[in-house]
């Protein structure tokens, strides 16, 4: 899991507990804007997987963002997928050129290139030919695309249930299996008991 300097920090942070909250071992980079923004947005300012997600993270490992010698840099580490969330335009950008200077990118394309799941979370509005073209040549190369864009015909009544909605789709893609309310069926909305008003 890799986050980028991307509005967002909160998708970041409920990802990264409903991954560890599943028995799942998240080896975590961090750039250095997306740190600022954790710093920015939720108030983390001395970096580590326990600081993101406010408790213990005993099957959590965060790896340099320049070390691009670390294991995940290698396609002979075996790993599941990758999702970058929040996934800037500028790493966005550099996974559609094949650009791998930092271990985000280069494990983006190597998860490309192995022919495993690379799930990419953008936040940008609006979206130019640049970003789109850029979407489609890493789509096209396999990846997919996951913008932060909340469904409302679930008639969310706090933030929480939009991240929630996010990071539940999210998770859907990585095949990890979650219990957040994302799924659409004839009379769901009403369910919440209340309506949008
Ligand atoms: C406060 C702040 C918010 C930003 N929000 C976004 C954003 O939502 N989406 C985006 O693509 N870039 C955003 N940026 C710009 C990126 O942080 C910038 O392009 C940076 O180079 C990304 O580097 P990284 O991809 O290594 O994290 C933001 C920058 C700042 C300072």
């Amino acid at each position: 899991m890799a986050i980028t300097g991307a509005s967002g920090a909160v998708y970041a942070r409920r990802l990264a507990q409903c991954l560890l909250g599943s028995d799942v071992c998240v080896h975590l980079v961090v750039s250095p804007h997306g740190a600022r923004i954790l710093a920015d947005e939720l108030g983390v300012t001395n970096l580590s997987p326990e600081a993101l997600v406010g408790g213990p993270a005993p099957q959590a490992v965060l790896h340099q963002h320049r070390d691009v010698g670390a294991l995940l840099a290698s396609g002979s580490f075996l790993t599941d997928g990758m999702v970058i969330c929040p996934c800037s335009s500028n790493t966005l950008a550099a996974i559609a050129a094949g650009t791998a200077d930092n271990l985000i990118t280069r494990a983006a394309l190597v998860t490309l290139k192995e022919a495993r799941r690379l799930v990419l979370v953008p936040r940008e509005m609006p979206l130019g030919q640049i970003e789109l073209a850029n979407m489609l040549r890493v789509s096209q190369a396999g990846g997919i695309i996951c913008p932060a864009c909340p469904g409302f015909y679930l008639r969310p009544q706090t933030v929480a249930e939009l991240v929630d909605f996010v990071v539940g789709r999210v998770l859907d893609l990585l095949r990890v299996p979650h219990v957040l309310r994302t799924r659409w069926s004839p009379g769901a909305a009403d369910s919440s008991g209340s309506g949008p008003e």
